[in-house]
């Protein structure tokens, strides 16, 4: 699905809460023509049991916002909690009601020619009500891609670096010109490394396995927490080690993660049922493990949510670390 943003919402820019409508930016902005920009993607989920919007680890990914804009030199001047603030604030003065998706970008915003960067920076954060963004209850389809994925060394992939996504819109497009529902993108070295917008798990003998964050891949907080359940609460080895292309065709299930996707899993891979073509039992319980997290429905999981409703943030959420979580 893509989200048709409504021009009267409200967005943060500037600094202010205006309308969609009057947060414009100038023909010659450096972003715009360079992809000189870094943005987030944050889901929350509406709760009918609770009545409430929760927000699935905001703070985590304003963390790595800030982190990632340091690669291109953008100053995000707003902590974390400031961000997370501006984000409930966000979720107050639109009142949603319904699941939402949050989009934080911090771009080089000066207004002339030429490629290098200096220091203008601006930031502006923009929520949107967002269902399902792909359809992947019986799973889906995916296809290799012939788009190679980006190297570190030319545009980094672990960031949300607005110009590297001209290889997942390539690849993406392609995907679905072709028939498929995701493309797999594999790297330089031919190892598989990740969905056009999310990452991938192979389960193989009982191991959930994921390539390493070195092989050109998104450092995806769904893929951490994806881990972090495996492990906890399923007792699974997660092992992150480089994936062959031949091995997505005799896995015994996969599927993708993302804040966008969700938990997605794949049935067929460039035309080849994987294992019986089935949605496979560990991913049926990832995904369920995820989306009750997701809704706050976990005890153990609830650090993980802050409800859109109250003032205060709650405590940190812990990151799942892979030295935690036994990765081998
Ligand atoms: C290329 C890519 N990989 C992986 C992901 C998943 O990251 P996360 O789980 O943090 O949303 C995304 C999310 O947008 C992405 O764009």
């Amino acid at each position: 699905m893509t989200a048709e943003a409504d021009p009267n919402l409200i967005v943060y820019f500037g600094g202010q809460y205006v309308p969609l409508r009057e947060a414009r930016i100038g023909i010659l902005t450096h972003a715009l023509h360079y992809g000189t920009g870094v943005f987030e993607g944050i889901r929350g989920y509406w709760d009918d049991a609770e009545h409430q919007l929760f927000l699935m680890r905001p703070r985590e990914h304003y963390e790595r916002w800030k982190q990632n804009c340091r690669i291109l030199r953008i100053d995000v001047p707003a902590s974390p909690e400031e961000l997370c603030a501006i984000t409930l604030e966000l979720m107050r003065r639109n009142a949603f009601r319904t699941g939402v998706y949050v989009r934080p970008l911090a771009w080089k915003c000066a207004e002339r020619i030429g490629v290098s960067i200096d220091d203008q920076d601006a930031f502006a954060v923009v929520a949107l009500p967002f269902g399902e963004y792909l359809h992947s209850d019986k799973g889906l389809h995916a296809g290799v891609s012939s788009w190679r994925r980006i190297e570190d060394n030319a545009i980094p992939a672990r960031a949300k670096i607005c110009g590297a996504y001209v290889n997942s819109a390539l690849a993406s497009d392609d995907a679905r010109q072709s028939g498929f529902d995701e493309a797999i993108l594999l790297n330089e070295s031919g190892h598989v490394a990740e969905g056009a917008t999310c990452n991938l798990f192979m389960v193989r003998s009982d191991d959930l396995i994921t390539p390493p964050i070195t092989e050109n891949v998104l450092e995806g907080i769904t893929r951490a927490s994806v881990i972090g359940l495996a492990f906890r609460e399923l007792g699974l080895r997660v092992v992150e080690r480089a994936i062959d292309r031949s091995e997505l065709y005799v896995c015994d299930e996969l599927f993708l993660t993302g804040t966008a996707v969700g938990i997605a899993p794949v049935v067929r891979v460039d035309h080849r049922p994987v294992k019986d073509g089935e949605v496979g039992a560990i991913t049926r319980e990832v995904r369920r493990l995820y989306f009750e997290a997701a809704r706050g429905h976990l005890r153990a999981y609830r650090k993980w949510v802050v409800p859109a409703r109250l003032s205060q943030i709650e405590p940190e959420p812990q990151a799942v670390s892979l030295a935690e979580a036994s990765v081998i």
